[in-house]
Formats: C-alpha cells, structure tokens, sequence
C-alpha cells in the first residue's frame, strides 16, 4: 500500500519489526496468491515458482528505494505527497495520476478475486448465479458473460463502509493476518499429500519467456510491501526496522508463494486451470479435500475484502492530497461534517471501480496495475539516485544500501517486467499518462494552490 494520510509530524514512534512484518503480510497476501497464480501456472507451467522468486527481486530492489523516498521528507504521506515536496508540481501530479490508476484498478483487481471465491463458496451450498451475472464480458471463454454482478456489490458494500469512516485497524489487519497465513499453511499441509511429481515434468514447459510473463503478472501478488513504508514516522528504529519488515515481509509471502505455486501444479496438471478463477480451492477440490476447499474459499473471501478496504481507502486519500493542492476539483476533498470522511471522493470511486469490476476481466485489470506500479517504482527509484546528487543534506530516517546500484537494479527489474506486459496494456496507459499530462496543462497547472507566488 502506498499511503496514507499526510499528516503533520507527531505521530506516536511505536511499531517494531513484527509489527512491520505483520503489516506487510497484511497488506500483501490477497488475489494475486488466490487467484492469479492459476493464469500464472497456464503461463509459466510449474516454473510459476521461478516467476514469483523473479517478481520478488524486484520488489525488494524498489522497496528499498521506496523506504528511503518515503524517510526523506519528514510527513507521513503517499509518494505524491513526496514527489510534490522534492521532485516539483509535475512530476507529482504525473506520479500521483498514476497511482490513482494503479489504486483503482487495484481494487477493481481484487474485487473481481473476490467474486470468484464468493461464487465458488455459494456454489458449495447449491446457490448459482445466471452466467450473464458472474463474470465481465469475454472473461471465460466459451460462456456468455456479462455483468461480474458479486464484484460490483463487494465494492459498494465496502465503499459505504468506508464512507462511514470504518477503516482497518491494527487488531483486525492482525487478526486477518492470522486467517490468511493459516489458510495458507493448511493448503501447503493438506495439499503436499497429493502432489503427483510428474505434473511437474516438463518443468519449464514455455521456456524463459513463460516465467517472465507470468512473473510480470504475479508481480501484483506482491502490491502491498509499500505498506511497510506509509509507517516510517511511527517507527521506533526506522534505521534497522524498516528494511527488517519490508524485506521480512517480502521473504515470508516469497516463500508462502513458491511452496503454494509447487503444490498447486504438483495436484493438477497445469492447463487445468485455464480459466478458472478459484484455482488454490479448485486444487483441493481436484484432490478431493472439499471441506479444505471451502475454508479456503471463506478466508480468501475475508482476506480480499481487506485488502480492497486498505487500497479504497489509500486511493480516496491521495484523491484528497490532490484536490487539496488544488490539482483536482475541490469537492473531491470536501469532508462530511458527521462522518469526518471524503464522502464524495469515496463513493464516486467506489461506483467507477465498481462498475470497472464488473465489466473488465481480471488479467487486463492486473496487467494495469502493474504497469502503474511498476512505473510508479521506476520512477521513485530515479528519484532516490538524483536525490542523493541534488539534496544531500535532506534528512533521510533510512538510506537506501549500495546507492547507485540497488536504485539500478531496482529500475532494470522494473523495466524488464514492464516489457513483458502486453502491448494493449501499454497502449492503454499510455493514454491514460496522456489523458493525465493534457489535464495538467489544461486544468490543475493553472488552478494548483501550492504553485501561486505567495
Ligand atoms: N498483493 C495484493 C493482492 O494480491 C494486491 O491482492
């Protein structure tokens, strides 16, 4: 997650390493383990293990970059907020307009994650929706689809929740932590008896190429280690700590991945999952441990929801940093007088993401996201380098190791992922970034409050 509300300093220094670790878990696990690794093990064949280790590097690299942008100005705050500080209005309005994009699609991605562990539950209980109702248009071959219509409904039901102010807290992201990671290790403990090792040959079956396009696509299982660093103010030792939870948290969900994406291409035979959208449960239900399955299908059902409400909430809160400066209409960061939240921002985003949900299907969604947020990284990663040029003297809670090597490596792992990304993808954010810099030129430039001579 990239952020949270800027907020003046202050802020109580009270989270260790666990707690960083925890958070991250938090944050992290969600569609991309549940869902995306069954178009991942089409992709890459049981070297799907290999594409998570290659989408881990390079979230390490950038995370570490990420921490040191995100301790060098002294405001807890997403990296627009940064940006905007050190980089100039441009610069932050382009990354900012981004992360809006990365954001709300990211919650349209898990949305839609979320629609197929629900349907797949229900269907457990003999409750079946029409086929027009479960999936965006196009998303299961050979089925006339239409509307995801649970996909829809979870993302109002957690729009007006947020709408209402309830937000995440510490005990329930624990508590979720607790249900995520356990129902992980059930699935690697119930799941490792009936792997049958000859699903596993060929290995590597579409060559390199697979293992990095899937490794571009299950780069979004890892979205979240970000998380770790919105905490650098209220952090005891951010010097040790950060690093410790941000590259704990990576190592953890790495490795919970890896034994889950061996496990689940050890039961079925990997073009099994073509199209499926509940993949961990389905290898349980192929296995025949149907109760498993479906506590499988209830934690991933709770654990997608939270992480939608944390990306929601991030989303409305740079929405609310951007209007604030002037860039964006200044209802997007009217506050309800009872509620004390963007009530506007949220529901307006709520509904387009929504509706997003519904009808785009989730590879296209998660390619989006990722190209965002890969961009979003590149970026901050060039940032870290110049920075250390320009501003040496900027105080900085933690400092990036091996500058400018890790920024480097950071930006090439980033660069390389970006490049097996489909070419509609890009095309797609391309024009979005255009859409962006002409709404700059014509709109914010002129209105931005921070850019006026005082
Ligand atoms: N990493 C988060 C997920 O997989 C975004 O849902």
């Amino acid at each position: 997650m990239l952020a949270a509300s800027a907020k003046p300093g202050g802020l109580k220094k009270v989270l260790g390493p666990t707690d960083l670790i925890l958070l991250g878990i938090g944050a992290i696990v969600g569609t991309g383990i549940f869902v995306l690794t069954g178009t991942g093990a089409v992709t890459a064949g049981p070297a799907l293990t290999i594409s998570f280790i290659v989408a881990a590097m390079a979230c390490c690299f950038a995370a570490l970059c990420y921490a040191e942008f995100a301790s060098t100005v002294p405001v807890a705050g997403s990296i627009y907020t940064y940006s905007y500080a050190t980089l100039g209005e441009f610069v932050a309005w382009m990354i900012g307009w981004d992360l809006l994009l990365e954001y709300g699609l990211a919650t349209s991605t898990v949305a839609v994650g979320w629609s197929g562990y629900f349907q797949s539950l229900m269907s457990g209980f003999g409750l079946v929706l029409p086929d027009a109702l479960t999936a965006a248009p196009g998303a299961r071959p050979g089925v006339d689809t239409l509307f995801n219509l649970p996909a829809f409904l979870i993302m109002i039901a957690l729009t007006a929740m947020l709408s209402l102010g309830m937000r995440e807290s510490a005990r329930v992201n624990n508590v979720m932590v607790i249900i995520k990671t356990g129902v992980v290790l059930l699935f690697i403990a119930v799941g490792v008896g009936h792997v049958r090792p000859e699903n596993w040959e060929p290995f590597m079956p579409y060559g390199m190429g697979g293992v990095m396009s899937a490794a571009a696509l299950v780069f979004f299982a890892f979205i979240g280690f970000d998380a770790v660093t919105s905490a650098a103010e209220e952090v005891k030792n951010p010097k040790r700590d950060l690093p410790i939870g941000i590259i704990g948290s990576l190592v953890v969900c790495t490795i919970l991945y890896v034994v889950v994406a061996a496990i689940m291409t050890g039961i079925v035979p990997h073009l099994d999952f073509k199209g499926v959208d509940h993949p961990v449960s389905l290898a349980l239900q192929v296995a025949g441990e149907n109760w498993v399955a479906g506590f499988v299908d209830l934690a991933a059902i709770l654990g997608m929801s939270t992480v939608i409400l944390v990306m929601a909430y991030g989303q409305t809160r740079i929405l609310f940093a951007m209007s604030r400066d002037g860039l964006l209409p200044s209802k997007l960061s009217t506050v309800h007088p009872k509620y004390g939240t963007p009530f506007f921002a949220t529901w307006l985003v709520g509904i387009i993401f929504g509706l997003i949900a519904a009808v785009v299907p989730l590879n296209v969604l998660a390619e989006l996201v990722n190209i965002g947020t890969l961009a979003a990284f590149t970026l901050v990663s060039i940032a870290v380098i110049v920075l250390r040029k320009k501003r040496p003297d900027l105080p900085r809670a933690f400092r990036c190791p091996g500058v400018p090597v890790i920024p480097g490596l950071a930006i090439v792992f980033c660069l390389v992922l970006m490049s097996f990304l489909s070419w509609h993808t890009w095309l797609a954010f391309a024009i979005w970034l255009a859409i962006g810099a002409a709404v700059y030129f014509g709109y914010a430039r002129q209105r931005s409050l921070l850019n006026k001579p005082q």
